[in-house]
């Protein structure tokens, strides 16, 4: 997707709704991103908002929901696929289209790609390594014999976590692992613990991230809604809040688009400000990087650039000021310094005088060049590129990106002499 459009569809559907209706904006991923045979090319991608239970675009409204039939359907974009429909991507238009699942095989000549076919997850005919756990727990939570719950999660969390099961786990119990997580009558423990399962499959899982992508494409929605619902910030509140925003961190890390609008990210800075938990406040840092990442590296000027950011995060200071702490933070392990210094590179770049740095960054860069400086010329043979591409960077970021704060700064100095 084209971050020009998602600038432009963002600008023009900022411009068209009141801020404080319930309106969101709903990811922009395309459809046919994954189909490269026959993409049709007048297909572009269109600015979809949530109204209610419709979605709507410049053209009109149709259902939020997806009303499946026994016939081909085209799902339209966002739409919400509910559970047991066959899904395959139509290779004549590009299209994905879903109907009623059902026993006979599929035998159409336009299809060459099912893509998915996924059937109701509590059907009796269903049986695999898990289904009679998943059965008993379902049962216990029914029954509300959480202590039980408790244990049934435990046993399961182990397999959660391997490659293989974690998937199986996703594909056949999803419906019921985010029914069970964002079910604000359900305790929190419980909660919190589906939670933790999700994160054991999703995490260094591709395909289950893919999965849940492609099939459950409002689950960063519901989610970001859930925490946007939170009332009492008691302890128990935050851990579940530090899971989704695990899960949050593992799914937008994979497809930045999902992050769409003002609303996600000032429930982020809620949660940051609120929250006092250091390693909940990286994942934060984390997610916005990836942001301003990837509308860094659109082929877009600065001032588009720098634009689309301050549409979407107005507070951009703010986060450059706890990029610039995090970053001095003497404990940050090196992928953390790395990925903060080059948020912060990435803003200073397309945002000129507009942002400001710390002289407590300036400082911190300049004793990092003097460290870096003496490490690169260390003499050792076995290079490490990756070490010393990020060193140089560095240390030449200092004329090339912050410059102006530099004379700025060694200014103020004088000036107190
Ligand atoms: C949430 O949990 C409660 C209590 O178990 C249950 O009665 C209700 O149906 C659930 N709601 C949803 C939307 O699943």
């Amino acid at each position: 997707m084209e971050l020009f459009w998602y600038i432009s569809l963002f600008i023009t559907t900022v411009f068209a709704i009141d801020q404080h209706n319930q309106i969101i904006l709903a990811p922009t991923t395309s459809l046919t991103e994954d189909v490269d045979v026959h993409t049709p090319i007048d297909i572009k991608p269109t600015d979809v908002y949530v109204s209610g239970d419709l979605l709507c675009n410049d053209e009109g409204c149709y259902p939020l929901l997806f009303e499946p039939s026994s016939d081909w359907k085209v799902i339209k974009p966002e739409q919400r696929l509910p559970a047991g429909l066959d899904i395959r991507v139509n290779l004549e238009t590009g299209l994905k289209e879903a109907k009623l699942g059902d026993a006979n095989p599929i035998d159409d000549a336009t299809t060459t790609a099912v893509t998915n076919v996924h059937k109701q997850v509590d059907a009796p005919s269903e049986n695999y390594e898990f289904s009679e756990q998943f059965a008993k727990l379902r049962d216990s939570l029914a029954k509300q014999d959480y202590s039980t719950v408790e244990s049934q999660f435990d046993d399961l969390m182990d397999f959660a976590h391997d490659y293989k099961h974690g998937y199986k786990i996703i594909i056949k119990e999803f419906d019921f692992l985010q029914g069970v997580a964002l079910n604000n009558s359900l305790p929190l423990n419980i909660r919190e613990l589906d939670a933790r399962m999700i994160i054991a499959c999703i995490r260094n899982n591709p395909p289950v991230i893919e999965y849940i992508e492609q099939n459950y494409p409002n689950f960063v929605r519901d989610i970001f809604n859930n925490i946007n619902e939170v009332q009492d910030v008691t302890p128990d509140v935050q851990l579940l809040v530090k899971r989704f925003i695990n899960i949050l961190t593992v799914l937008i890390e994979s497809d930045p688009t999902y992050i769409v609008g003002v609303v996600d990210f000032e429930t982020l800075r809620k949660v940051f400000y609120t929250i006092d938990d250091k390693q909940l406040k990286l994942r934060i840092l984390e997610i916005i990087a990836s942001f301003v990442d990837r509308v860094h590296h659109e082929e877009l000027s600065k001032t588009m650039k720098r634009d689309g950011i301050m549409f979407v995060i107005p507070k951009i200071q703010d986060w450059t000021k706890e990029f610039s702490k995090f970053v001095r933070d003497s404990d940050i392990d090196e992928v953390h310094l790395r990925k903060f210094f080059n948020t912060l590179y990435d803003l200073k770049t397309d945002f000129g005088t507009d942002i400001k740095i710390d002289t407590s960054f300036i400082n911190w860069l300049i004793n990092q060049i003097e460290i870096r400086s003496k490490s690169l010329n260390n003499g050792i043979e076995q290079r490490d590129v990756e070490q010393d591409t990020f060193d140089r960077k560095l240390i030449d970021s200092r004329h090339k990106v912050f410059g102006n704060e530099m004379a700025d700064s060694i200014k103020n100095f004088h000036d107190e002499l």
